[in-house]
Protein backbone atom coordinates (compact mmCIF):
# COMPACT_ATOMS: atom_id res chain seq x y z
CA UNK A 1 0.00 0.00 0.00
CA UNK A 2 2.74 2.33 1.41
CA UNK A 3 4.70 1.64 -1.97
CA UNK A 4 1.64 2.73 -4.38
CA UNK A 5 0.72 5.67 -2.49
CA UNK A 6 4.44 6.93 -3.04
CA UNK A 7 4.59 5.54 -6.57
CA UNK A 8 1.32 7.72 -7.44
CA UNK A 9 3.05 11.01 -5.26
CA UNK A 10 6.25 10.90 -7.56
CA UNK A 11 3.89 10.51 -11.19
CA UNK A 12 2.08 13.39 -9.80
CA UNK A 13 5.05 15.19 -8.91
CA UNK A 14 6.39 14.36 -12.15
CA UNK A 15 3.79 15.30 -13.73
CA UNK A 16 3.79 18.82 -12.00
CA UNK A 17 7.11 19.13 -13.38
CA UNK A 18 6.38 18.96 -17.21
CA UNK A 19 3.17 21.18 -16.37
CA UNK A 20 5.11 23.93 -14.61
CA UNK A 21 8.15 23.50 -17.17
CA UNK A 22 5.93 24.14 -20.34
CA UNK A 23 4.42 27.38 -18.44
CA UNK A 24 7.80 28.51 -17.90
CA UNK A 25 8.98 28.10 -21.28
CA UNK A 26 5.91 30.12 -22.94
CA UNK A 27 6.00 32.68 -20.22
CA UNK A 28 9.99 33.07 -19.07
CA UNK A 29 12.20 32.32 -22.37
CA UNK A 30 13.76 36.02 -23.09
CA UNK A 31 11.91 37.41 -26.65
CA UNK A 32 14.99 38.45 -28.82
CA UNK A 33 14.39 41.94 -28.00
CA UNK A 34 14.99 41.16 -24.56
CA UNK A 35 18.00 39.28 -25.37
CA UNK A 36 19.51 42.18 -26.96
CA UNK A 37 19.21 43.95 -23.78
CA UNK A 38 20.72 41.19 -21.91
CA UNK A 39 23.87 41.03 -24.63
CA UNK A 40 24.43 44.79 -24.86
CA UNK A 41 24.41 44.83 -20.86
CA UNK A 42 26.80 41.91 -21.03
CA UNK A 43 29.00 43.61 -23.40
CA UNK A 44 28.66 47.19 -22.42
CA UNK A 45 26.69 48.21 -25.20
CA UNK A 46 25.24 51.81 -26.04
CA UNK A 47 23.93 52.93 -28.64
CA UNK A 48 24.01 56.80 -29.50
CA UNK A 49 19.53 57.06 -29.99
CA UNK A 50 16.52 54.60 -31.09
CA UNK A 51 17.38 54.75 -34.13
CA UNK A 52 20.77 53.08 -34.10
CA UNK A 53 19.35 50.52 -31.59
CA UNK A 54 16.46 49.39 -33.94
CA UNK A 55 19.52 49.38 -36.24
CA UNK A 56 21.55 47.29 -34.40
CA UNK A 57 18.85 45.00 -33.49
CA UNK A 58 17.77 44.02 -36.54
CA UNK A 59 21.54 42.96 -37.07
CA UNK A 60 21.75 41.34 -34.07
CA UNK A 61 18.35 39.03 -34.52
CA UNK A 62 19.33 38.08 -37.98
CA UNK A 63 22.98 37.09 -36.66
CA UNK A 64 21.18 35.12 -33.93
CA UNK A 65 19.04 33.42 -35.97
CA UNK A 66 21.67 32.25 -38.43
CA UNK A 67 23.88 31.04 -35.02
CA UNK A 68 20.93 29.29 -34.21
CA UNK A 69 20.16 27.73 -37.33
CA UNK A 70 23.88 26.80 -37.84
CA UNK A 71 24.25 25.09 -34.67
CA UNK A 72 20.71 23.33 -35.42
CA UNK A 73 21.45 22.04 -39.33
CA UNK A 74 24.79 22.91 -41.06
CA UNK A 75 26.12 19.12 -39.77
CA UNK A 76 29.34 20.81 -38.92
CA UNK A 77 31.99 19.70 -35.99
CA UNK A 78 32.35 23.27 -34.79
CA UNK A 79 29.65 25.32 -33.10
CA UNK A 80 29.20 29.49 -33.56
CA UNK A 81 27.52 31.50 -30.95
CA UNK A 82 26.23 34.92 -30.13
CA UNK A 83 29.87 36.71 -29.07
CA UNK A 84 30.22 40.39 -28.42
CA UNK A 85 30.66 40.98 -32.15
CA UNK A 86 26.63 39.86 -32.41
CA UNK A 87 25.78 43.33 -33.53
CA UNK A 88 27.76 43.71 -36.80
CA UNK A 89 27.34 42.72 -40.07
CA UNK A 90 30.02 40.55 -41.37
CA UNK A 91 30.87 43.68 -44.11
CA UNK A 92 31.54 45.74 -40.88
CA UNK A 93 33.48 43.37 -38.91
CA UNK A 94 35.75 42.51 -41.64
CA UNK A 95 36.37 45.95 -42.37
CA UNK A 96 37.27 46.85 -38.29
CA UNK A 97 39.12 43.49 -37.26
CA UNK A 98 41.08 42.04 -39.99
CA UNK A 99 43.66 44.02 -42.14
CA UNK A 100 46.08 41.64 -43.51
CA UNK A 101 47.54 42.91 -46.96
CA UNK A 102 48.56 39.69 -48.99
CA UNK A 103 52.49 39.79 -50.12
CA UNK A 104 53.25 41.11 -53.57
CA UNK A 105 56.80 39.95 -52.81
CA UNK A 106 57.34 36.92 -50.74
CA UNK A 107 60.79 36.03 -50.48
CA UNK A 108 62.81 33.04 -52.52
CA UNK A 109 64.39 33.21 -48.71
CA UNK A 110 65.91 29.62 -46.91
CA UNK A 111 63.96 27.61 -45.58
CA UNK A 112 66.18 26.61 -42.09
CA UNK A 113 63.52 24.06 -40.91
CA UNK A 114 63.38 22.21 -44.40
CA UNK A 115 65.38 19.19 -42.88
CA UNK A 116 63.59 18.51 -39.98
CA UNK A 117 63.29 15.10 -40.01
CA UNK A 118 61.11 14.00 -37.03
CA UNK A 119 58.18 15.77 -35.55
CA UNK A 120 56.29 15.41 -32.84
CA UNK A 121 52.16 14.00 -32.88
CA UNK A 122 51.01 17.03 -30.96
CA UNK A 123 52.53 20.70 -30.04
CA UNK A 124 50.89 22.64 -28.01
CA UNK A 125 53.70 26.23 -27.77
CA UNK A 126 51.25 27.47 -24.75
CA UNK A 127 52.36 24.35 -22.98
CA UNK A 128 56.63 25.01 -23.06
CA UNK A 129 55.69 28.42 -21.81
CA UNK A 130 56.02 30.23 -25.55
CA UNK A 131 52.77 32.28 -26.22
CA UNK A 132 51.75 35.48 -23.71
CA UNK A 133 47.83 35.74 -23.09
CA UNK A 134 45.18 36.38 -25.89
CA UNK A 135 45.33 39.65 -26.76
CA UNK A 136 42.26 41.75 -28.23
CA UNK A 137 43.10 44.76 -31.19
CA UNK A 138 39.62 46.33 -31.13
CA UNK A 139 38.14 48.28 -33.83
CA UNK A 140 41.72 48.89 -35.78
CA UNK A 141 43.02 46.48 -38.48
CA UNK A 142 46.54 45.57 -37.28
CA UNK A 143 46.02 41.78 -37.02
CA UNK A 144 49.18 41.94 -38.92
CA UNK A 145 51.12 43.23 -36.11
CA UNK A 146 49.61 41.06 -33.45
CA UNK A 147 50.32 38.34 -35.60
CA UNK A 148 54.21 39.28 -35.86
CA UNK A 149 54.41 39.98 -32.11
CA UNK A 150 53.25 36.49 -31.26
CA UNK A 151 56.11 35.04 -33.47
CA UNK A 152 58.39 37.20 -32.14
CA UNK A 153 57.36 36.74 -28.38
CA UNK A 154 57.45 32.77 -29.26
CA UNK A 155 61.36 32.47 -30.58
CA UNK A 156 62.47 35.44 -28.03
CA UNK A 157 60.83 32.81 -25.44
CA UNK A 158 62.83 29.74 -27.42
CA UNK A 159 66.52 32.08 -27.70
CA UNK A 160 66.46 33.55 -23.72
CA UNK A 161 63.93 31.14 -21.78
CA UNK A 162 61.65 34.34 -20.79
CA UNK A 163 58.03 34.94 -21.99
CA UNK A 164 57.97 38.41 -22.61
CA UNK A 165 54.86 40.51 -24.14
CA UNK A 166 55.63 42.94 -26.60
CA UNK A 167 53.83 45.94 -28.28
CA UNK A 168 51.94 45.64 -31.03
CA UNK A 169 51.30 49.75 -31.00
CA UNK A 170 54.84 50.61 -31.62
CA UNK A 171 54.62 48.80 -35.12
CA UNK A 172 50.99 50.64 -35.49
CA UNK A 173 52.62 53.94 -34.80
CA UNK A 174 56.50 53.41 -36.13
CA UNK A 175 56.26 50.56 -38.93
CA UNK A 176 55.69 52.14 -42.10
CA UNK A 177 58.37 49.33 -43.96
CA UNK A 178 56.84 48.18 -47.16
CA UNK A 179 52.92 47.31 -46.98
CA UNK A 180 52.15 48.13 -43.18
CA UNK A 181 49.59 50.97 -42.54
CA UNK A 182 49.00 50.96 -38.63
CA UNK A 183 45.14 50.16 -38.50
CA UNK A 184 44.91 50.40 -42.04
CA UNK A 185 45.99 46.76 -42.75
CA UNK A 186 49.91 45.61 -43.27
CA UNK A 187 51.74 42.03 -43.06
CA UNK A 188 53.69 40.29 -41.04
CA UNK A 189 56.76 40.37 -43.17
CA UNK A 190 57.06 44.11 -43.34
CA UNK A 191 56.75 43.93 -39.81
CA UNK A 192 59.48 41.73 -39.44
CA UNK A 193 61.66 43.49 -41.87
CA UNK A 194 60.94 46.82 -39.87
CA UNK A 195 61.85 45.24 -36.35
CA UNK A 196 65.18 44.13 -38.05
CA UNK A 197 65.52 47.55 -39.17
CA UNK A 198 64.52 49.02 -35.89
CA UNK A 199 66.98 47.01 -33.65
CA UNK A 200 64.26 45.22 -32.18
CA UNK A 201 60.74 45.66 -30.44
CA UNK A 202 59.78 47.12 -26.74
CA UNK A 203 57.72 45.85 -24.39
CA UNK A 204 53.56 45.80 -23.97
CA UNK A 205 53.84 48.13 -20.92
CA UNK A 206 56.30 50.34 -22.33
CA UNK A 207 54.46 50.76 -25.36
CA UNK A 208 50.86 50.07 -24.21
CA UNK A 209 48.48 49.06 -27.04
CA UNK A 210 45.96 51.80 -27.55
CA UNK A 211 43.77 50.78 -30.90
CA UNK A 212 44.07 53.63 -32.62
CA UNK A 213 47.20 55.28 -34.97
CA UNK A 214 49.46 57.21 -33.13
CA UNK A 215 52.37 59.05 -33.30
CA UNK A 216 56.15 57.19 -33.15
CA UNK A 217 57.70 57.28 -29.65
CA UNK A 218 61.02 56.75 -30.44
CA UNK A 219 62.84 56.66 -27.08
CA UNK A 220 61.62 52.82 -26.38
CA UNK A 221 64.34 50.96 -25.90
CA UNK A 222 63.96 47.41 -27.80
CA UNK A 223 63.09 44.50 -25.63
CA UNK A 224 63.58 41.64 -28.14
CA UNK A 225 65.69 41.60 -31.15
CA UNK A 226 65.62 39.58 -34.41
CA UNK A 227 67.76 38.59 -36.86
CA UNK A 228 65.57 38.69 -39.68
CA UNK A 229 62.50 36.15 -40.88
CA UNK A 230 62.04 33.54 -43.37
CA UNK A 231 59.02 32.47 -45.45
CA UNK A 232 57.80 29.03 -45.22
CA UNK A 233 57.77 27.68 -48.69
CA UNK A 234 54.26 28.38 -49.96
CA UNK A 235 51.06 25.66 -50.02
CA UNK A 236 52.77 22.85 -48.09
CA UNK A 237 51.40 21.99 -44.88
CA UNK A 238 54.11 19.48 -44.79
CA UNK A 239 56.49 22.45 -44.47
CA UNK A 240 54.23 24.68 -42.41
CA UNK A 241 54.29 21.38 -39.92
CA UNK A 242 57.95 21.28 -39.80
CA UNK A 243 58.12 25.20 -39.20
CA UNK A 244 55.15 24.90 -36.54
CA UNK A 245 56.85 22.20 -34.47
CA UNK A 246 59.56 24.27 -34.35
CA UNK A 247 58.26 27.70 -32.56
CA UNK A 248 55.28 29.64 -33.49
CA UNK A 249 54.43 30.48 -36.94
CA UNK A 250 52.64 33.70 -38.40
CA UNK A 251 50.19 32.57 -40.71
CA UNK A 252 47.90 34.65 -43.09
CA UNK A 253 43.88 33.15 -43.45
CA UNK A 254 40.96 34.11 -45.09
CA UNK A 255 38.81 35.23 -41.65
CA UNK A 256 35.65 36.88 -43.73
CA UNK A 257 33.04 34.53 -43.26
CA UNK A 258 30.38 34.94 -41.08
CA UNK A 259 31.09 31.69 -39.72
CA UNK A 260 34.64 32.83 -38.28
CA UNK A 261 32.80 35.98 -36.47
CA UNK A 262 31.22 33.39 -34.96
CA UNK A 263 33.20 30.58 -34.18
CA UNK A 264 32.86 29.16 -30.76
CA UNK A 265 34.27 25.52 -30.37
CA UNK A 266 35.42 22.49 -32.09
CA UNK A 267 37.51 21.89 -35.47
CA UNK A 268 36.46 24.53 -38.00
CA UNK A 269 36.45 23.11 -41.35
CA UNK A 270 35.30 25.99 -43.40
CA UNK A 271 33.22 27.25 -45.46
CA UNK A 272 36.26 29.71 -45.74
CA UNK A 273 37.87 31.25 -49.41
CA UNK A 274 41.78 31.95 -49.76
CA UNK A 275 41.67 35.71 -49.72
CA UNK A 276 43.97 35.97 -46.75
CA UNK A 277 42.66 39.11 -44.93
CA UNK A 278 43.69 38.00 -41.25
CA UNK A 279 47.08 37.51 -39.81
CA UNK A 280 47.38 35.06 -36.67
CA UNK A 281 49.52 33.06 -35.26
CA UNK A 282 50.19 28.99 -35.61
CA UNK A 283 50.81 27.99 -31.87
CA UNK A 284 50.45 24.17 -32.32
CA UNK A 285 48.79 21.22 -34.19
CA UNK A 286 47.13 17.59 -33.18
CA UNK A 287 44.46 15.76 -33.50
CA UNK A 288 40.74 15.75 -32.33
CA UNK A 289 39.00 13.45 -30.73
CA UNK A 290 37.07 12.36 -34.02
CA UNK A 291 40.39 11.96 -35.37
CA UNK A 292 40.55 15.25 -37.46
CA UNK A 293 43.78 16.70 -37.71
CA UNK A 294 43.78 20.66 -36.91
CA UNK A 295 46.22 23.73 -36.75
CA UNK A 296 45.66 25.31 -33.31
CA UNK A 297 45.73 28.96 -34.10
CA UNK A 298 45.99 31.92 -31.82
CA UNK A 299 43.83 35.06 -32.37
CA UNK A 300 43.92 38.70 -31.80
CA UNK A 301 39.91 39.34 -30.74
CA UNK A 302 39.95 38.58 -27.41
CA UNK A 303 39.69 35.82 -25.00
CA UNK A 304 36.00 35.65 -25.33
CA UNK A 305 35.93 34.56 -28.85
CA UNK A 306 36.26 31.43 -29.83
CA UNK A 307 38.00 28.43 -27.47
CA UNK A 308 39.36 31.61 -25.01
CA UNK A 309 40.34 33.29 -28.10
CA UNK A 310 42.06 30.60 -30.15
CA UNK A 311 40.63 28.25 -32.84
CA UNK A 312 41.26 25.23 -34.01
CA UNK A 313 41.46 24.73 -37.58
CA UNK A 314 41.59 21.49 -40.07
CA UNK A 315 44.97 20.91 -41.01
CA UNK A 316 46.15 18.46 -44.07
CA UNK A 317 43.17 19.11 -46.39
CA UNK A 318 43.09 18.62 -49.71
CA UNK A 319 43.73 21.56 -50.67
CA UNK A 320 47.31 22.70 -51.12
CA UNK A 321 46.89 26.25 -50.03
CA UNK A 322 45.18 24.59 -46.76
CA UNK A 323 41.89 25.64 -44.80
CA UNK A 324 41.55 29.25 -45.59
CA UNK A 325 44.97 29.47 -47.29
CA UNK A 326 46.97 29.10 -43.99
CA UNK A 327 49.48 27.40 -45.70
CA UNK A 328 49.92 30.22 -48.61
CA UNK A 329 51.86 32.91 -46.95
CA UNK A 330 53.09 31.20 -43.40
CA UNK A 331 56.23 33.43 -41.65
CA UNK A 332 58.58 33.40 -39.18
CA UNK A 333 61.44 35.54 -37.78
CA UNK A 334 64.57 34.01 -37.15
CA UNK A 335 66.96 34.87 -33.67
C1 LIG B 1 69.07 20.21 -46.22
O1 LIG B 1 69.83 19.11 -46.63
C2 LIG B 1 70.43 19.29 -47.90
C3 LIG B 1 71.13 17.97 -48.28
O2 LIG B 1 71.97 17.56 -47.24
C4 LIG B 1 71.42 20.45 -47.85
O3 LIG B 1 71.99 20.66 -49.12
C5 LIG B 1 70.66 21.71 -47.43
O4 LIG B 1 71.55 22.78 -47.27
C6 LIG B 1 69.92 21.46 -46.13
N1 LIG B 1 69.07 22.61 -45.88
C7 LIG B 1 69.10 23.28 -44.73
C8 LIG B 1 68.18 24.47 -44.65
O5 LIG B 1 69.78 22.97 -43.79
Amino acid sequence: MASTYQCFLAAFFIVGVWASQATSRTLLEPSISERHEQWMARYGRVYKDVAEEEQRFKIFKDNVELIESFNKDAGKPYKLSVNEFADQTNEEFRESRNGYIPSLTRGSSTFMYENVSAVPSTMDWRKKGAVTPVKDQGQCGCCWAFSAVAAMEGITKLKTGKLVSLSEQELVDCDTSGQDQGCEGGLMDDAFQFIQQNQGLTTEANYPYKGVDGTCNTKKAPAAKINGYEDVPANREKALLKAVASQPISVAIDASGNAFQFYSSGVFTGDCGTNLDHGVTAVGYGTANDGTKYWLVKNSWGSGWGENGYIRMQRDVDAKEGLCGIAMEPSYPTA
